[in-house]
Formats: C-alpha cells, structure tokens, sequence
C-alpha cells in the first residue's frame, strides 16, 4: 500500500539524503519520489475527517506548504503520499534563478532550516503548464509573488498577471508578502502596501471570476515577525479588504537563540521546531481577532501529530508541514492522520 511503502522507503533513504547538501538532497528526494509513486495511490482517510473551508473540501487537515514543489513538478508524487493539499510555488511571472547557493542550511540538532532561496521558480507560464497536466485530486493552492528585479512600488502587477496566468488550475491563491529572502516584500504588508496589492487583486479575481465560472478564495501569508499590533492591523486589513483566509505563518528571521546561525548563513529565514512557539502565538492572536469566520492554516513548527492537534485545537482550519517533513518524511504525515482519527 503506498502509505506503508512510502514510509519504509523514506525510513531507509532519509539518513542517506541528509547526508548530502541539503538543495541536492531535496531534488534527488524529490526525483526518486516521483519515480517510485508511480502507480501509488493516496491513502484513504475516513470522510470524518474531511474539512470544509474556503468553500473548498479537503479530504483531512493536512497540507504541504509552500516552497517544496515551487514549480509544480511533484504534484501526483505528493498527493500519492496523501497531501489533502499541496501549496505550489511561490511563482512569480517571469522564470529566476533565485539567490547564489548556498542558500539552504541544515540546523539538524534544533530541528530547523535556514533558507534564503529567493523564489526560485521557471514562472507562472510553465507551472501553470505543469498543474494543468497533472491528475492530482487534491487541492491545489498556488503561491504568488513578485520578481526579485520587479522595484516594490509595481509589485501590484506581478500579483496581478500570475492570478491571471495561474486561475485556471488554481484552488486557492496564497499572496506571499512574508518571505524574508526577497528584498523589500515584507514592507507590503504595511496597511496602504496591502491595500496597493490586495484592492486590484480583488478587482481581477472578479473579472476572472465571471469569465472562468469559479471564484477563487484569495488568502495571504504572514510573517511571524510581526508585532502583535502590526498583527492586529493585518487581521483588520483582512477584513476590511474581505480576503478568503490567512497562513501563518512563513520563515522566521529573528528567533532568540540563532543569531550565531543567521550571520553564518547571511540571512534568510528559520523554519522547523524553533518556530513552533511563536507560530502558535500568531494563531491564536489572529484567531481572537478575526473570530470564527475567517479561516487559517497553520503552519510553522508542525513537527509531531501533537504539534499539529495542538494547532487545529487554537483555531486552524487547516495545517501545513515543511520542516518536520524534510526530518520525518511521509511517516510525520500518517502519524498526523492516524492521530487525527
Ligand atoms: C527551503 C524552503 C523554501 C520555502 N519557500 C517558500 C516559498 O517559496 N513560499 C512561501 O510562502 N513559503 C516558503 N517557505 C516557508 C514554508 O512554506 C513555511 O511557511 C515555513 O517553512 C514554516 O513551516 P515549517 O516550520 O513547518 O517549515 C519555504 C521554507 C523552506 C524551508
């Protein structure tokens, strides 16, 4: 059965891959993932635990968030292992390399990852290709941003043509202001920046909306590096601009106790178990601001069935693993489902 084969398969390779650097252990993972899952089906999970939300059904809670499968190479690969979503991306219009490597570092005794890889992604054109042709019957949520070379003050427009290019195959769109790796994304999520993006966003997905017979939820995805008033703007700003949903939360670029290990990497954001806590305080502040309507994923720090019970318990509608699945692989996730019973 694919859910036992997929585990015992990644039990033997993972010690084997985290030996190599860690941007080639990922494709090479990925690679064989792909060969293997051929012919793999995706566990079945009891109807119990399927979860409406954004007007949408997910099969079960558990997603994988955004940056593993930046282009949408991997999707029938991730949805065999049982991904109730995958977030594809981040894409921007135009194809980039991302930043200089190394750009992906290991913090194995904390659990955690430093990334600044800077959206690297071959663009809205070929994902959309990509998601288009593949059988998939999970949700599809696709992550948008904006190129590196785009200067801020047009970043509305990078928004604007991967929501066109990308509608079509698109369940849920994740407006990514929070990476930490692009310069300058994180000022568009001050009130009037959010606005410049989230108002012609709106107005598009109307237009698209008529055209194509489905209405997209528009979610964005937060830093955890917002203060709890920056929060509580963000949270009004959802509301007043009517946004389906938020994610919380992205990498994080000032956690107490790894400064040593983010001048060594010379930036970038951490993931993984040092996230856990402050993830699950932005939750539960979003959730005490945007009352019961408004749905969040969580993510960030989800690195054990009781992480991701803890999660859904303060008011997530859905979670998203990264980090605990790069360390877990697979059996992280039929440890969430099994748990999740
Ligand atoms: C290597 C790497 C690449 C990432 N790329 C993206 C990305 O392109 N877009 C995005 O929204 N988040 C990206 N993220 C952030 C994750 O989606 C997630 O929000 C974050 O890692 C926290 O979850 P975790 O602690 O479970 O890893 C990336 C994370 C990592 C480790």
């Amino acid at each position: 059965m694919a859910a036992g084969a997929a585990s015992r398969l990644a039990h033997l390779a993972l010690p084997l891959l985290q030996r190599l650097p860690p941007e080639t252990a990922h494709a090479l993972g990925l690679r064989a993932l792909k060969l293997l899952a051929r012919g793999w089906a995706a566990p079945p999970v009891p109807a119990t635990l399927a979860v409406q939300a954004l007007g949408l059904r997910f099969a079960h809670p558990v997603g994988l968030a955004a940056g593993f499968d930046k282009d949408g190479d991997y999707l029938d690969a991730l949805g065999a292992l049982g991904f109730s979503h995958v977030e594809i991306g981040t894409v921007t219009p135009r194809p980039q390399p991302g930043n200089p490597r190394p750009r992906l570092f290991r913090l194995r005794g904390a659990g955690a990852l430093i990334n600044r890889m800077g959206f690297n992604n071959r663009g809205a054109d070929y994902v959309a290709a990509r998601v288009a042709g593949a059988g998939y019957r999970g949700i599809r949520g696709l992550s948008i941003g904006k190129n590196a070379d785009t200067p801020l003050e047009r970043a509305a427009d990078d928004y604007l043509a991967c929501l066109r290019t990308l509608y079509a195959v698109a369940d849920y769109f994740a407006i990514n202001v929070s990476s930490p790796n692009t310069q300058g994304l994180r000022a568009l999520q001050g009130s009037d920046a959010l606005a410049g993006i989230v108002e012609p966003l709106q107005e598009e997905r109307e237009r698209l909306a008529a055209r194509h017979g489905k209405r997209v939820p528009l979610l964005v995805k937060i830093s955890p590096d917002l203060d709890d008033a920056a929060l509580r703007a963000m949270a009004a700003a959802v509301r007043s601009h009517a946004l389906d949903g938020v994610i919380a939360t992205n990498t994080s670029t000032q956690v107490d106790g790894f400064e040593r290990e983010l001048a060594k990497s010379r930036g970038g954001g951490i993931s993984g178990a040092p996230l856990r806590t402050r993830a699950l305080e932005v939750l539960r502040l979003l959730r005490v601001e945007l009352g019961g309507a408004i749905p969040i994923i969580g993510v960030g720090g989800l690195m054990s069935a009781d992480d991701v019970r803890t999660r859904l318990a303060a008011g997530a509608s859905l979670v998203q693993l990264y980090t605990g699945f790069v360390y877990r692989g697979p059996a992280l996730l039929h440890e969430c489902l099994r748990d999740l019973h």
